[in-house]
């Protein structure tokens, strides 16, 4: 995504559901590490076997993970894109935004600074991670 959007992070931050809960300074240093930008109508966010240097939070709109037997649709509050970060594998889907979509992205090298702001946030996003891994594993 090349559109930056020109809201404030922190808004944004507070309107994903799943930073919603964190305690306000959690959020106010998680808002520092993430940029706002705005996907087009079916750009394509990842790319299957690229290296992955960032991953996504959905803050508004929706985006389509191309697995199989069928895609997911992904949402406000999800987020996509941790599973390379946190195995060091290359994207494992192809992700294409469904109308327009804004996103936080957190880069690479500052999900450690996220992870141990928020000992909550790190366990669901390793959990989720744990559990698309075994999706795809059992097709
Ligand atoms: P990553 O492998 O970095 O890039 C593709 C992303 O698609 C992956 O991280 C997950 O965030 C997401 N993904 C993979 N499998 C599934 C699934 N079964 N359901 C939802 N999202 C998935």
């Amino acid at each position: 995504p090349a559109i930056n959007l020109d809201l404030d992070p922190e808004t944004m931050v507070a309107r994903v559901p799943l930073f919603a809960a964190l305690p306000p300074d959690a959020v106010r240093q998680i808002s520092r590490l993430l940029r706002p930008v705005l996907a087009v109508p079916g750009e394509m966010v990842v790319r299957k076997g690229e290296g992955g240097d960032a991953m996504y939070f959905v803050a508004s709109g929706a985006v389509e993970v191309m697995v199989t037997p069928r895609p997911v649709r992904l949402g406000s509050g999800d987020f996509f894109g941790e599973m390379a970060l946190i195995s060091g594998a290359p994207r494992s889907a192809d992700i294409s935004s469904l109308g327009f979509c804004s996103l936080l992205v957190l880069r690479a090298d500052d999900f450690q600074s996220l992870v141990s702001a928020s000992p909550v946030l790190r366990e669901h996003i390793h959990d989720t991670a744990r559990r698309r891994s075994g999706e795809a594993a059992s097709e």
